[in-house]
């Protein structure tokens, strides 16, 4: 007997389509009314995408790290940053939980010959799902490795066909204030934007990154669409995109509005330039007491230095 075993199980696909977006709109519209106040929360939460198995991920052994410990899931889904859900590291993974992450759509727009607004479920599609263990290190000096799931972001750029004038790509994050409690404080101006230089963001580290230890990424780390940039500080790994827009320009970037004398376009990992307020040379790894040496381009300087040839990175922070 044939048993389809297909590569990726959408959410979508577990119940038929229609059923699926018709009993999500029957609980939002029951529970507006006050119908379903007195049922388990269970009962809306069951067709959500977050923390679902993601099958037939495939480890790519180009991006594994076999001299480090990867982090517990655990450390990652309780250490959280999204000012969106609160600047307390614990708020996000209470907070988030008010996040849909379905229906999604994507939008890609500005310089690019074939624009297009991607559901989230067709971007399982549009490329195979590997699974790469990457360092990732916060500008604030912690730092983690992470199984991410996703595949490189030039896969989707190709894709859209860039024209010659787009030189940078910005990424756009959901900025909602009926679920996003952290939108009332004025700590960055909204919503969350980040930005790449083309060559950058075609880069095969860029990860467009849809999963985690095996699964959709949980709320509070940027369900159900985000970056990962892995020699560059945290923050440049914009969480739940909504929005890529290719451009001109360099992208006014949150960080960079809200300090630029603290927070560059680029953000490299650089433990030879310090942040404004405190030293970059050493980092913690979650999990472990004492403190480490950062690397380089978080260790990732032969497959990224080439980039930033002739470049002043004290000056280009
Ligand atoms: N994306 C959005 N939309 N909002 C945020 O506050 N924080 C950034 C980045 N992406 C942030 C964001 C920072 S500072 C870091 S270090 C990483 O997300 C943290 O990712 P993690 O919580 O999944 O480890």
């Amino acid at each position: 007997m044939l048993i389809r075993r297909p590569d990726v199980i959408l959410p979508s696909e577990i119940t038929d389509a229609s059923l699926f977006h018709g009993r999500r709109d029957w609980i939002r519209n029951a529970s507006a009314m006050g119908l379903i106040a007195g049922l388990p929360v269970l009962s809306a939460c069951s067709v959500e995408a977050q923390g679902m198995k993601l099958a037939g991920v495939k480890p790519n052994p180009q991006y594994v790290l076999p001299d480090e410990k990867i982090n517990k899931a655990e450390d990652f889904k309780n250490y959280c940053n999204f000012y969106e859900f609160g600047t307390d590291k614990s708020e996000p993974p209470v907070l988030a939980k008010a996040l849909k992450t379905r229906p999604w759509t994507i939008t890609i727009e500005g310089e690019v010959n074939k624009p297009k607004v991607f559901d989230i479920d067709e971007l399982y599609k549009l490329a195979p799902l590997e699974e790469r263990v990457y360092r990732f290190r916060c500008v604030e000096a912690w730092s983690m490795v992470v199984p991410w799931v996703g595949f490189s972001l030039a896969e989707l750029i190709k894709r859209v066909e860039p024209r010659g004038n787009a030189k940078y790509v910005e990424f756009v994050t959901l900025a909602d204030k009926a679920i996003m409690p952290g939108l009332r404080s004025s700590v960055l101006d909204w919503p969350y934007v980040e930005g790449l230089r083309m060559d950058e963001a075609m880069h095969p580290l860029t990860l467009l990154t849809l999963g985690a230890y095996g699964e959709m990424l949980p709320n509070q780390n940027g369900a159900p669409v985000r970056m990962v940039v892995p020699w560059k500080y945290g923050f440049k790994s914009g969480k739940s995109i909504v929005k890529i827009r290719f451009v001109e320009k360099e992208p006014r970037t949150a960080w960079v509005k809200s300090g630029p004398s603290e927070y560059g376009f680029y953000s490299n990992v650089n433990p030879n330039v310090d942040h404004a307020r405190w030293s970059q040379a050493t980092e913690r790894r979650l999990g472990e007491f004492g403190k480490r040496r950062s690397l380089m381009f978080n260790g990732y300087g032969e497959q990224v230095a080439s980039m930033y040839a002739g470049m002043d990175l004290k000056k280009f922070i």
